[in-house]
Formats: C-alpha cells, sequence, structure tokens
C-alpha cells in the first residue's frame, strides 16, 4: 500500500492528491514546504531549513517556521500557545520528544472532526520544567488535498496549569506579497468576502458572541501575490468563539494562527488531565478557486456526516416568512395542500407552535405543542402532514429559554444569569446554562420527545442570541460550545436519519463544527435573491453548495421590498438545500405553473445542483456578474447559472465562459424555460467552445432588457448534456 507520509531522513512528507508538506523534526519542528505536490529527496538542507536565519539566536527563533510557538521560548511576537503554571510563570519551552505515523487518526475529545482520515503524523513534544506536553497531529485523506490538524495539550505535573491560549494551527508562509480574503458582514449579509491586501501588521478575525458568528467566519484565504503563488485557505471545525491572526512578520513572511478565541479563555487543566483544541483544516492550490474546490470537496466527504454525505435533499416549504407567527390549523391545511399539489417534498412548521407563543416574548423552553394554533396533538399534525404526502419538519431554539415559560418558572436557574445581575435579555429570551449536564439531559429528553411524537423527518434548530451572562469566563464560552456538540451528538445518535438545518438568526453559525452534526445551514433571513447573490458566493468559498439552505421568498421582498420574477428568485436558490418560504396559496394561476415547472426542473437536476462539483465562471464582485458551472462526476450533465444584478445601459455585450465541463465532450445545450425570456433556443457545442469562445449574454444587455431591468436583476439557468 502506497504511504501518504513518509519519513526521508530528518523529514517527514505528507502527499496529497495535489501538494506536498514537508516539516523538518528536529527538536523544534519546522515548515519546510507546502506547495504542489513534489517528488521525494532524502535531503531538503539546501532550503536553508537548518541554517541560521537572523542576526541574533533570538530572531532566528523568532523568524524559523516552526510547527508549534509558545510564551517564553524565543518567540516575540503573535504564539500559538500560552500556559501559565502554578507558580505564575508563562514560560513553555515544548521540544520534539518522538513522532510518529499512524493509520487514521484519532478522535478529539468532545468536539467533532473530519473523518476517514488516512493516515496522520503525531509530533510529540515535553517541557520537563513546566510538565506540560504537547501532541499535534496532521492528517492526510487518500482522495483530498486538504490536511486536518489538531492539538492536545497535556499536564503531566501535579499542580493545575492555566490555558491562555490554545491555538490549533500555526502555519508560517514565505516572504511575499499577499492578499487576505475573509467572509465578513452581520445578520441579512452574512460571509461577504473582503480582501485586503497585507501591508505590515496584524490581522484580526475573530468572533466574541459564543457563536461562530456572521461578522467573522473562521474561514481565511491568504493569496501570494506574483511568480511562486499559491492559495493557502485554512477553516477551523468549531462553532464558538474563534480567532485568526495574520501576521506579517518583522523580516518578512507572513504567520497565519487560528483556533479557539483566547478572549477571557482561562481553562484549568488539572494534573494528568488534558485539553484538546478543536480541528483545523487547511490547504494549497496554485489559486483561490483551486483551494476553494478543494475545501468544498473535503466538506462534502468527510465533514458532512457519513449518514447524510450525498444524501438527496427534500424540496420544502417553510411557514417562517409564510405566516410568522400568525397562522391557524385553516392556514397550515391550505399550505400544505397547496404544496402537495405543486410537488413540494416537506413542510417545515417553523417558530410559533408550542407554548403561547404568538410573538417572540414568550415560551422558550416550553416544547409542546399549543393545540389551540394546531388544531390538534402534534403527533395528529405530523400525521396529517404525512398523509398528505409530504415530510414533516419542525422548528425548535433548544438552547435558549424565555423568562415568560414554563420551563424559567419551574427550573429558573436552567437559565444562564449571574446571582446579582439583571439578565440581558436579548431578542426577549436568555439562554439556558448548557454548561451543566442536567440541562442538557432536560433539553435533549424535550427535544427527542418532540422528534418522537411528531415524526419529524427534519428539524430546525435555531439560536437567536449571543452569550453576555460571563460567569465562569474562563472556560464558558468553550464549555457553552461543547455543550452544544455533547446535545447534538445525543440527538443525532438517537435519531440518525433526521435532517437537521441549523440556523443562527439566518447564518450567524455557519462553520465546519456545525456541519458535522447538521448537514446543511440556514444561510441568511435575507432571501432577496439580489443580494443572496452575493451572500451565496461568499459561502462557496468556504463551503459546498448543498451546506446552504437556499429558499425563494415573498415577492417583493420582505425585508428589502424589492421586486423580481419567481424565474430569478429560482434560479439563485436553486443551488443548494433548496425550498419556498411564503404563501403559496396566494399564487396566480401564471405564477403557480412557473412554480411547477421550477419544482418539476429541481427534481430533474437535483444530483447536479446539490452535490455537482462547482466551477466559478465569474464573481458579482468584479462586473456585477455571477456565474457557476456545476457537473455531475462523468462530466456528462451540468447547470451553469447568471445572474446579473447590475443591468448597465450600452455596454459590450458580455459573454459568459462556461468551465468546469469536459473539452472533448459535446453537449446539448438548453436554456430553463423563463417566462420573460424569448426567443432561447438549444443548440450544440462541444467542452471547450463554451469555455474558450463563451456564450453571448447579448439579449440580457439589450436597451429593453436593461431598462426593465434596471432596478432588479436577470438570470438565466443553462443546461448540459453529452450528447
Ligand atoms: C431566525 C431564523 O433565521 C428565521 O428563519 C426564523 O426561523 C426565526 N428565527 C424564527 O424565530
Amino acid at each position: 500500500m502506497i504511504k501518504m507520509i513518509k519519513r526521508l531522513g530528518d523529514y517527514l512528507k505528507a502527499d496529497t492528491q495535489n501538494s506536498s508538506l514537508i516539516i523538518l523534526a528536529d527538536e523544534r519542528p519546522k515548515f519546510v514546504y507546502f506547495g504542489k505536490r513534489i517528488g521525494d529527496s532524502d535531503d531538503y538542507g539546501f532550503s536553508g531549513i537548518k541554517s541560521p536565519r537572523g542576526f541574533s539566536s533570538a530572531d532566528d527563533v523568532d523568524n524559523s517556521p516552526c510547527l508549534v510557538s509558545s510564551s517564553g521560548d524565543g518567540h516575540s511576537r503573535e504564539n500559538m500557545i500560552r500556559v501559565v503554571t502554578s507558580d505564575g510563570s508563562a514560560v513553555l519551552r515544548l521540544r520534539l520528544e518522538d513522532v510518529s505515523i499512524l493509520d487514521g487518526k484519532p478522535a478529539i475529545d468532545g468536539m467533532p472532526s473530519s473523518y476517514e482520515a488516512k493516515e496522520c503524523v503525531v509530533f510529540k513534544y515535553y517541557d520537563a520544567a513546566s510538565s506540560v506536553a504537547l501532541e499535534q497531529y496532521f492528517a492526510v485523506f487518500d482522495d483530498s488535498d486538504v490536511i486536518a490538524t489538531s492539538v492536545r495539550l497535556i499536564n503531566r505535573g501535579k499542580e493545575d496549569v492555566k490555558i491562555k491560549r490554545l491555538f490549533s494551527l500555526q502555519l508560517d508562509l514565505p516572504d511575499g506579497d499577499y492578499e487576505m480574503l475573509t467572509l465578513e458582514g452581520a445578520s441579512c449579509r452574512e460571509r461577504i468576502p473582503k480582501i485586503k491586501t497585507l501591508n505590515g501588521g496584524t490581522y484580526l478575525n475573530a468572533s466574541y458572541s459564543g457563536l461562530s458568528s456572521n461578522s467573522s467566519n473562521p474561514f481565511v484565504a491568504l493569496t501570494k501575490k506574483g511568480p511562486n503563488g499559491f492559495c493557502v485557505e485554512s477553516n477551523l471545525v468549531y462553532s464558538g468563539n474563534h480567532k485568526e491572526t495574520v501576521e506579517c512578520g518583522n523580516l518578512g513572511g507572513v504567520r497565519l494562527l487560528s483556533g479557539i478565541n483566547d478572549y477571557l479563555l482561562d481553562y484549568t487543566v488539572k494534573a494528568g488531565e488534558s485539553f484538546c483544541a478543536p480541528e483545523a483544516i487547511f490547504t494549497v492550490a496554485d489559486d483561490i478557486d483551486g483551494a476553494s474546490r478543494a475545501m468544498r470537496d473535503f466538506v462534502d466527504k468527510h465533514i458532512i456526516s457519513e449518514r447524510m454525505r450525498r444524501r438527496e435533499r427534500p424540496i420544502v416549504v417553510n411557514t417562517w416568512e409564510t405566516f410568522l407567527f400568525d397562522f391557524d390549523e385553516k392556514k397550515l391545511s391550505a399550505l400544505c395542500d397547496k404544496a402537495a399539489e405543486l410537488g413540494i417534498e416537506m413542510f417545515i412548521l417553523d417558530d410559533g407552535w408550542f407554548g403561547k407563543r404568538n410573538d417572540d416574548s414568550s415560551s422558550l423552553g416550553d416544547w409542546y405543542e399549543n393545540v389551540g394554533k394546531l388544531g390538534c396533538s402534534l403527533k395528529e399534525f405530523g400525521d396529517k402532514i404525512r398523509a398528505k404526502g409530504l415530510g414533516f419538519g419542525i422548528w425548535v431554539e433548544p438552547e435558549m429559554i424565555s423568562a415568560d415559560s414554563d420551563l424559567f418558572r419551574t427550573h429558573p436557574e436552567f437559565a444562564m444569569t449571574i446571582d446579582g445581575v439583571k439578565p440581558m435579555e436579548i431578542r426577549r429570551q436568555l439562554c439556558l446554562d448548557t454548561t451543566k449536564r442536567e440541562v442538557r439531559d432536560y433539553i435533549v429528553d424535550a427535544i427527542s420527545c418532540v422528534i418522537s411524537k411528531s415524526g419529524a423527518d427534519y428539524v430546525k434548530w435555531d439560536c437567536n442570541r449571543s452569550v453576555q451572562e460571563l460567569k465562569n469566563s474562563g472556560s464558558l464560552f468553550h464549555s457553552f460550545t461543547l455543550g452544544l456538540y455533547d446535545m447534538l451528538k445525543r440527538i443525532t445518535d438517537r435519531f440518525p436519519d433526521l435532517i437537521i438545518e441549523s440556523c443562527a438568526s439566518g447564518g450567524n453559525r455557519f462553520d465546519l463544527g456545525m456541519l458535522c452534526f447538521t448537514p446543511q445551514i440556514w444561510t441568511s433571513d435575507n432571501v432577496d435573491p439580489r443580494y443572496r447573490t452575493a451572500i451565496q458566493e461568499g459561502t462557496l468559498y468556504a463551503y459546498p453548495q448543498i451546506s446552504m439552505g437556499t429558499h425563494v421568498g415573498h415577492i417583493p421582498d420582505w425585508h428589502t421590498f424589492n421586486g423580481t420574477s419567481y424565474d430569478n428568485a429560482f434560479s439563485v436558490a436553486a443551488l443548494g438545500s433548496f425550498g419556498y418560504e411564503f404563501n403559496l396559496t396566494e399564487l396566480s394561476d401564471k405564477d403557480t405553473e412557473i412554480v411547477r415547472e421550477q419544482i418539476a426542473f429541481y427534481k430533474k437536476w437535483r444530483g447536479v445542483l446539490q452535490f455537482g462539483t462547482l466551477t466559478v465562471n465569474e464573481r458579482v464582485a468584479e462586473r456585477g456578474i455571477s456565474c457557476y458551472t456545476v457537473a455531475d462526476e462523468k462530466c456528462e450533465k451540468a447547470v451553469a447559472t447568471v445572474i446579473v444584478t447590475q443591468s448597465v445601459f450600452n455596454r459590450d455585450y458580455p459573454k459568459i465562459y462556461i468551465k468546469g465541463l469536459n473539452a472533448d465532450y459535446i453537449y446539448k445545450v438548453g436554456f430553463r424555460q423563463q417566462t420573460e425570456v424569448d426567443g432561447k433556443t438549444t443548440f450544440t457545442a462541444s467542452g471547450d467552445a463554451l469555455a474558450c469562445v463563451g456564450v453571448s449574454l447579448g439579449d440580457m444587455f439589450s436597451e429593453g432588457a436593461v431598462g426593465k431591468n434596471y432596478n432588479s436583476i436577470q438570470t438565466r439557468m443553462m443546461t448540459f448534456e453529452k450528447i
């Protein structure tokens, strides 16, 4: 069997399909190379890795590309580890004790991580003075260019030690001109790509709310410009506070650190105990498109659980934007009938079905049905939906409690509060103290009961506030995240076929930790296709399309009041885990037929739209045109979606160069029928002609089309079938 990781003299070399990582395993192991795949050599000494680097020994340590750095060990910059021992000292001098190569990789205590690793290399370090040991893992996968890394700190001494910082990844990249891309934003504009040219100093990407956040996603892309350029991307398998720093070294070179945010972190590790940092993943490619393709592919194959991997997702209708809290049996029943008649496959009952919840002021925690609103018990309601031929899904917000709830009245101690401090209500709710086992037991039982009673096939797991009652502050944020994982694990073990879509005020917790348990995440509450295009484009830098919950919403849009056609809204929403979120019963006859055709189209092309390999043809940030191709594994079937978000007068008719097809195949090219578009015919063309000659967007930029769509968007969906 061919080994992916091997020893070559003093070096360890890990080869993925297209990249190589080379590490010098001396007493302070160092990165020698991380880039495109190269052949083996017995000695990489020619790289200068063993030679002194700076003007003094301190500069030498500070600037050598070590795998770990810690306080008091010659590093005078952002370092990876800060530990304080019982005498108050913060000196940690880890030296290599042992290196080994294992098949697979070990699990990480209490935290989700990638699966089906082929091999991993383990570096074991020890610092005799503090009795602190560290294990550092780098794992490779035989079908991916992504490497997974994690660290475990072990207290081998007799006294407690305190972790002030334990990042998961340190990557020192060579001198050069870099651009950093991060995914930033807020509610309704999540994961908008932000590009910064690195120009000295340290750049920060972090969250502080207890959630991975919509302000800064844990994903980072670093592109080195010019000759010998490349793009390195990293992400964290973690859903709580994270922190990435990108530091331009004073002698050149760039250091990327990523891990749990050290904000307030003060975690006690008792004698004989250990602490695991979450897994980080990283990859390298020639450019950002290549690195992002590797990331999406990895998430699809090694993060989304095996049970859900490549499992086709149903077309849903969701009641949230349809009715908000204002529904009754009659409205729900009419919506369900219409959905069934249109070919929709699942009915999702969103917020407002439980306790006495008619607005957001009450009842979180009271996970029993409001019979007055449903007209029957939850079990009967689920049965009714199934009798109409639809699956049933239900909304819950397990980590939260309303002050006005039976749960709070009977168990006020379940809420996260601090004696003598008035709890801060956000969205009129409090966090449950899920760091306590008894609280988690209660939630797991209550939510399990909802699932079994209703026979739910799908759960929308929401979370609508940040953590602010900072008691036990040194460990609180991390324990809150571990508590979440414990609950998710127990529920997914109990209901292995359940599809969970996580959500947090839209996409406020869109990360790899959640994706290990919940194979899809609600991307954003902003479903206006014009803005959604940018949100989805940002998300696709790091996550596959199947992970995105994407719905056609109310037109005009409820948040932005923008109008467009259902055809355009569909084109944007079709790339992902698709559904509708408006009152279908109010559709005109004409629009009913449009929606019916969309559903038939989605079902025909579902495999490609949900799991096809995605290629970026053009990004909206460039000239207001977004275009992606998704193609099946053999490149025999594909769909390309074009979205024009800025209709410009008097512009040379742009073309779209369709990449991601097989250059040698001849395709029958078709256009999805759109009512407002005439004259689109099918034609045949080779894959290379489509990529090189390009397809004209002329009719989208005619004077008439631009005028009509000036404040709206235009879309086309093209289909490709190998002849
Ligand atoms: C926030 C979510 O993002 C919405 O989709 C909806 O589920 C509401 N919460 C319900 O309160």
